[in-house]
């Protein structure tokens, strides 16, 4: 080889060596925004919204979950009418920046429509991230605590053997942790049916009482206990519908049971009450599905009020929020348990894995299944096994989306009667004598 060939090798080897380390170094060209746009669908008849954001760099984009299933319509026009024109070229890549870029320009803020929407970016966002890195997302929270994530899972019934019947089920399926909710005849009770008894009421819709559901309650969870034995982890969501001093008694109640965790025993209206609670007994707390802003978990946390904080990461306003307020309650000892229902798509549950898998104080996470049309048109979903949610290890959140497939199933898809006629919305629940209670 000439002296000269040598050279022009050698410079060549030289530059290509520069631009690695000006790559690694500065990292890889900022991409911009091209376009947000939603994609809406309920294959399970759930009104999902996912936001896409594309960006200049060709086959660079990604998902971010924003649903918010009973008022889908008005997040999917604050995403295209207010945050598309606002992000149009800005870079993709300063997520922070963005999050509080977005979350100021409304001026009035902390609402659910508008957290969702930016969740829907933010998400999306660090999506793009993680393709551009080619990594997972929990890689670029700090990486891996666990090897999977723990689950729970619902098992209800509107008589207490079935309850144990289903919660057996689910332990032969491999699943640690159970919660478990029980029918009250002929009332309205979370997560169960009511059977065929009609209860007297000065109205026609559903009916629910405090008290009622109270009493079968507490011994469905003894009967549980007794029967399931003292191995399994046993769960309970009293869904925010007692008054405080009924909830102070059943913490209370429930206490020699020693559950897992006590769920939403209280309304975000009321929380001042978790106080005396932590004063009268030692029943693990769970809060925080309906919390929007920092002002509601923040003093909960910092006093050590409850053991877990359960948000749902897109109503907070993504995943941008969530990993701070985990890492806060790192601080106080506080674990996490992240709303995981039916009502979240795929890409909010693989933030939630991600979240998970990344963050010290993981405590459980929340489980629903996902049917055969939610994979018709999601793929790369977390798997389960055993109980646990193993992450999908492709890039970003590893999700892919079948815009084609969305479109079979538009909102309204599989509803019908109440929550047809309201778009989507739900209904009401009274006492016998016609006052509303929370949902
Ligand atoms: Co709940």
């Amino acid at each position: 080889m000439k002296r000269r060939t040598l050279l022009g090798a050698g410079l060549a080897a030289a530059a290509t060596a520069a631009s690695q380390i000006a790559r690694a170094t500065r990292g890889l060209p900022s991409p911009k925004i091209k376009d947000v746009s939603v994609i809406a669908t309920a294959p399970e008849g759930l009104r999902l919204t996912v936001v896409k954001i594309t960006t200049d760099q060709d086959g660079l984009y990604g998902y971010g979950c924003g649903t918010f299933t009973q008022r889908a319509e008005l997040v999917n026009l604050a995403v295209e009418r207010y945050l598309r024109p606002f992000l149009a070229g800005k870079p993709a890549d300063r997520i922070d920046d963005l999050w509080q870029a977005m979350y100021d320009s409304s001026y009035w803020r902390n609402g659910p429509v508008l957290n969702n929407a930016i969740s829907g970016v933010d998400q999306a966002l660090w999506d793009i991230k993680g393709r551009m890195a080619n990594m997972p997302v929990y890689q670029l929270l700090g990486g891996k605590h666990r090897e999977a994530v723990d689950c729970y899972t619902h098992a209800d019934g509107s008589e207490i053997p079935q309850v144990i019947d289903n919660a057996r089920r689910f332990m032969a399926q491999g699943f640690r942790h159970v919660r478990c909710q029980i029918g009250i005849p002929g009332m309205a009770g979370y997560g169960s049916s009511r059977g065929d008894v009609k209860v007297d009421a000065l109205h026609s819709g559903p009916v629910f009482e405090p008290n009622f559901y109270f009493r079968r309650a507490v011994k469905m969870l003894e009967e549980c206990r007794t029967q399931l034995g003292d191995e399994v982890e046993l769960l309970h969501d009293a869904h925010e519908r007692l008054p405080p001093i009924l909830a102070i008694q059943f913490a209370k109640a429930v206490e020699p049971i020693r559950l897992f965790f006590l769920e939403d025993v209280l309304s975000p209206e009321d929380i001042a009450y978790f106080r005396n609670i932590r004063q009268q007994c030692a029943t693990p707390l769970a809060m925080g599905e309906l919390f929007n802003s920092p002002h509601e978990w923040t003093p909960l946390v910092s006093e050590r009020l409850i053991d877990f904080i359960r948000m749902h990461v897109t109503q907070m306003g993504g995943l941008t929020p969530a990993r701070k307020a985990a890492a806060f309650a790192e601080q106080f000892g506080v674990r996490t348990a992240w709303h995981g229902p039916g009502d979240v798509s795929p890409v909010g549950h693989a933030a939630n894995v991600a979240l998970d898998l990344a963050c010290y104080n993981f405590g459980i996470q929340e489980y629903s299944h996902f049917g055969d049309r939610t994979r018709e048109v999601f793929s790369g979903m977390p798997e389960m096994k055993n109980g646990y949610l193993y992450a999908n290890e492709a890039p970003g959140w590893g999700i892919e989306i079948d815009e084609k497939a969305a479109a079979k199933f538009p909102f309204g898809y599989g509803e019908s009667g109440e929550r047809k006629q309201m778009n989507g919305g739900w209904g009401e629940i009274r006492r016998r004598d016609g006052t509303i209670i929370k949902q």
